[in-house]
């Protein structure tokens, strides 16, 4: 039976020379692949306390939407700079291939509020830390992070288990 890795393909110099680009689109046009994605990131979930899922832009809003549907819990997007329309809080940080800045409604999250963070894909973790940030500014609890896609040379999960948290990925 074909695994989750077995629908996602790599697309060679994406967006620039060097970077070997996972493609999650293939996964998700699937309807075995994704629905085995969604499945099984949710399985370790199961009886755990989580108030809200936050999603990563952008493929992060695509796992993160069907997992909070799945959780019955509401979703939170983290959204690169610029796009989301009420008041904010923004976070700096360093991309594999560049830099950025990613924002939350400062209302999303309530103090207190247990957080599962999901993503595509982790590289170097930059992405993670800075949405990591984001929420414990609200008083949020990231209780979890998981992804798809864990591309260990880029260190990104030394980088969120030397913040304390629990990463969780289906393929490498
Ligand atoms: C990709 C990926 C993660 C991030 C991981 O998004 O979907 O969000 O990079 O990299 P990091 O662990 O080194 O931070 P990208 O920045 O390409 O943005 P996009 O989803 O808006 O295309
Ligand atoms: N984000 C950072 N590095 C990436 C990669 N190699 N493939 C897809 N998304 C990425």
């Amino acid at each position: 039976m074909k695994q989750v890795q077995d629908y996602i393909r790599t697309i060679v110099d994406f967006p620039h020379e060097g970077i070997m680009f996972r493609d999650v689109t293939t996964l998700f046009a699937d309807p075995r692949g994704f629905r085995m994605a969604i499945d099984q990131v949710l399985h370790p979930y199961a009886g755990i306390d989580i108030d809200k899922v936050a999603g990563l832009e952008a493929r992060g809003f695509i796992i993160g939407g069907a997992i909070a549907h799945q959780l019955s819990v509401g979703f939170v997007p983290v959204r690169k700079k610029g796009k989301l329309p009420g008041r904010t809080i923004s976070q700096e940080y360093k991309l594999e291939y560049g830099e950025a800045i990613v924002e939350i409604h400062e209302d999303a999250i309530k103090p207190g509020e247990k957080v599962l963070l999901v993503d595509d894909l982790l590289a170097t973790g930059g992405t993670a830390e800075a949405g990591i940030k984001l929420i414990e500014r609200l008083g949020g609890e990231v209780v979890s992070t998981a992804f798809i896609i864990d591309l260990p040379d880029l260190g990104g999960r030394r980088r969120l288990e030397a913040l304390g948290k629990e990463v969780l990925a289906l393929c490498s």
